[in-house]
């Protein structure tokens, strides 16, 4: 299992994934926007050439703030979530990033305490944040 950063070339397997897992999911414009700006990093955990899962993060100064996370549907719950964002943590650390924040759905109970285990800390609530469903983010920022 390799972690890399993302091609333009993945694109089509991590919109796939991402349509599998989101009900307002990126397309494939909006990761090309993203991935093209210089201040953003996108990774990806790969397997004999297929895309298990990938992350972003974009940055301001010291500070970053996670965009995505995702794993596929049928590899989840190995570790690999784990492996993900920790590899980008310390990629962002290696850069100066000192802050990290992101927002996670409130019901979203997997990813918050994937994020726990990796340091963050809940300290805010954006209401009705999120659509279809709608429903409360709950933000997390940690301390690198
Ligand atoms: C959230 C998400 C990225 C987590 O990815 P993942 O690869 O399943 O994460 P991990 O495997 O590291 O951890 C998930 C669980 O599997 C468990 N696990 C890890 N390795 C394991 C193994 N070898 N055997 C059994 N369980 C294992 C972890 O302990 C964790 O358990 P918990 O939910 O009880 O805390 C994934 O569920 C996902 O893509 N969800 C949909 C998109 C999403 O919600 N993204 C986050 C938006 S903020």
């Amino acid at each position: 299992m390799t972690f890399r950063e993302m091609l333009v070339e993945d694109l089509e397997q991590v919109v796939d994934i991402e349509q599998n897992l989101f009900s307002v999911p990126w397309t494939k414009e909006g990761f090309l926007t993203y991935l093209m700006k210089k201040d953003t990093m996108f990774f990806v955990v790969e397997e004999k050439e297929r895309i298990l899962g990938y992350c972003s993060m974009m940055t301001v100064l010291d500070e970053g703030d996670i965009l995505n996370v995702a794993v596929r549907s049928d590899r989840q719950k190995e570790g690999i979530g784990q492996f993900l964002v920790d590899s980008m943590l310390r990629m962002a650390e290696m850069q100066g990033i000192k802050l990290v924040h992101l927002e996670v759905r409130q019901g979203n109970e997997t990813a918050r305490r994937l994020y726990q285990r990796l340091g963050f800390k809940e300290d805010g609530l954006r209401r009705n944040y999120y659509e279809n469903p709608v429903e409360n983010a709950v933000l997390m920022t940690k301390e690198m």
